[in-house]
């Protein structure tokens, strides 16, 4: 399909408008720029391709999609909704989830067992299962754990070995019941005997075409298919069949070697991966061998997978999917393309790296649920390569399959087989021409199934060796983060090419100019840096959450703390929707199926000892919480 097709509206429903409506409309009517005729049209032509970028997400008139009025950027300790909205904590870090499991103590010496019965640390993705019309399942990922509150020495002693498990212990997935009170509003059952707790040390069944290979094979598991455990358990991803789907982010900052093992030797294919030697601040490796790179250096292959999970079954083993590639997974944002086949599109969250996509072997079949529950066995890998138009930061893409033996994945090119092509998938998309991105992290699927967004965090890199400027990466130093939009050929997404365009590029109008001041949808009233989780309900608003600088200072001036927005994919609006408390991250959200609760995460606020006391307030220690937003008037959230 030529770039005139990617406007056509069968392919494109949701945009009424073009790239032509957008600039014209921005400063001059329709029919004021026909009016004007050649000297206007001189003046379209002469644009320069800048403009032109920044026209195509600009916004042209309100949106019939957002309701609710914005709340300002704010620096202060708490969660603010608009108007009309109200927002309470649903659970924080250390709440009980099990049976017999304490209440928190904020002492920070709690032992592992404690917390092994506790809602986990550093709450992201997360996903509502119904149960029935006033219960429901959450999926919670933890993602990782602040040592400064966990530990009462804060982390700066060497941990003892029940330390060492409890750090193992806030990690994870934390699966529990929510119901509605009388009074209508959400709350956690910790009674329900649904309630699980998935640590870095819970068996997992290691699956699809990598299982029992020889790079797999450990002192603690010679058949390479049983692992322990998952953790930096990022975003998510939910299927049509039931389960949740976790996210192995950060894996490589678990492994070290102790300090007489400083200078491990690594190959180049594992340091691509941040692994190397010496210690490393979590010191799981003091007590929990397997994460002793000097003694098991096959261990760090069993981490950085997309792990399936039944949470219908508290006694259900997690599979590791591991056709879906290893890297440094953000989500798994999964659709059923209209030829039955899943789709799965992939962020690798580093500086540099790539946007993946897999596309599952056999087809969904909706009235078999059960015979869908092996798709993600089996399937095809690609990683995205970006060309532009001229001078336009826009343009075409294409899938490339990482399948050994096609595209230069040989031996000769040093993958021996296909396990090694998906162990080492950032080798293979360098060795296809993978385009290098500036952190690609969560993907979403609009809800009519032909537009794809991702969010570009951030890269001070780019621009260096190796990342050259362009594409969809057009700022050197690039400290604000964009959006990248995308249409499969066809709305098929097993199609192998693509186009593209920006849908927002963040940045700060108030002191910053040309691209770094941001597409025209960024306003001063609406700015922020580093978009991060994304998320559509199902009217098809956008939702974004950032994970960016909060000092509120310089090129940051007037971002305040960490949020969350509402944009109108239509008309590329983008309205300020929620602010988080003191150097938190917001990261997280589920709706309930009826649209009327949102649950937000609110990740890490007051890290590195910065003066929060969220939620708690007071002089409580901050912990890691979920807010549950509903409207007084019981409406549609964003409406
Ligand atoms: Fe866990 Fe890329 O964020
Ligand atoms: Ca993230
Ligand atoms: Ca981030």
């Amino acid at each position: 399909m030529n770039q005139h097709d990617r406007f056509d509206p069968e392919d494109h429903p949701e945009l009424e408008q073009t790239d032509f409506d957008r600039l014209t409309a921005k400063g001059v009517s329709r029919r004021n720029f026909l009016r004007g005729g050649a000297a206007a049209m001189g003046l379209f032509l002469a644009a320069s391709p800048l403009a032109q970028a920044v026209a195509a997400a600009t916004r042209t008139e309100a949106s019939k999609l957002i309701g609710f009025k914005a709340v300002p950027a704010s620096t202060a300790d708490s969660f603010v909704v608009p108007e009309g909205y109200v927002a309470k904590p649903l659970i924080s870090w250390g709440d009980p989830i099990l049976k017999g499991a304490p209440a928190f103590d904020e002492s920070g010496t709690q032992n592992a067992a404690a917390q092994a019965g506790q809602f986990g640390d550093n709450t992201d993705g997360m996903s509502f299962f119904p149960l029935a019309e006033d219960r429901a399942l959450l999926a919670v990922n933890n993602e990782y754990t602040n040592y400064e509150y966990l530990f009462a020495h804060q982390g700066k002693q060497p941990l003892t070995a029940d330390e060492v498990q409890k750090s193992q212990a806030a990690h994870g997935v934390s699966i529990f019941e929510i119901r509605r009170n009388a009074r209508g509003e959400w709350e956690v059952n910790r009674d329900s005997d649904y309630n699980r707790r998935i640590t870095a040390y819970t068996p997992m069944e290691l699956t699809g075409p990598v299982a029992g290979h020889a790079l797999m094979k450990t002192a603690h598991d010679a058949t390479g298919t049983r692992a322990l455990g998952t953790f930096n358990n990022c975003a998510n991803g939910q299927t049509p069949w039931g389960t949740y789907l976790t996210c192995e982010e950060n894996f490589h900052k678990y492994f070290a070697s102790p300090e007489d093992e400083m200078d491990v030797e690594l190959p180049a294919r594992e340091k691509r991966y941040g692994l190397k030697s010496g210690n490393r601040g979590y010191q799981w490796y003091r007590h929990d061998e397997r994460f002793d790179l000097s003694k098991h250096p096959n261990e760090p292959h069993r981490f950085g997978w997309v792990v399936e999970i039944d949470p219908m079954d508290p006694t259900a083993t997690p599979k590791k999917r591991t056709a879906l590639g290893r890297f440094k997974h953000e989500n798994a944002a999964l659709t059923i393309d209209p030829s039955g086949h899943v789709v799965v599109y992939l962020g690798d969250d580093e500086r540099g790296e790539h946007l993946y996509k897999f596309v599952s072997k056999g087809k969904y079949n909706a009235d078999n649920q059960q015979a869908n529950r092996e798709l993600l066995e089996e399937g095809t890998l690609y990683v995205a390569r970006f060309s532009a138009n001229d001078g336009e930061i826009k343009g075409q893409g294409e899938w490339i399959e990482l399948t050994h033996g096609k595209n230069g994945l040989t031996a000769e090119n040093g993958f021996a087989d296909q396990a090694e092509v998906l162990i080492f998938a950032r080798e293979a998309a360098t060795q296809v021409g993978a385009t290098t991105m500036d952190r690609p992290e969560w993907v979403a699927v609009h809800p009519n199934n032909k537009t794809v967004f991702c969010t570009l965090t951030n890269n001070k890199n780019r621009g260096k060796e190796g990342q050259p400027v362009g594409g969809p990466n057009p700022r050197a130093k690039n400290n604000y983060g964009q959006i990248l939009r995308w249409w499969p050929h066809n709305g098929d997404h097993t199609a192998n090419r693509f186009d593209w365009d920006l849908f927002a590029i963040a940045g700060n109008p108030a002191v910053a100019e040309g691209l770094y001041a941001g597409s025209d949808n960024i306003t001063a009233d609406n700015m922020f840096n580093s978009p991060d989780g994304i998320g559509f309900d199902d009217t098809g608003r956008l939702w974004i959450q950032t994970d960016g600088k909060y000092s509120n200072k310089g090129e940051f001036a007037g971002m305040g703390n960490n949020q969350m927005l509402c944009a109108d994919p239509q008309t590329g609006e983008i309205r300020r929707f929620a602010t988080g408390p003191i150097a938190c991250e917001i990261t997280g959200l589920t709706f309930s199926p009826d649209h009327r609760t949102v649950f937000i995460g609110v990740q890490h606020p007051g890290e590195d000892l910065a003066p929060s006391h969220f939620p708690a307030g007071g002089n409580a220690k901050p912990r890691s919480t979920i807010m549950v937003v509903q409207r007084e008037d019981g409406g549609i959230i964003g409406a």
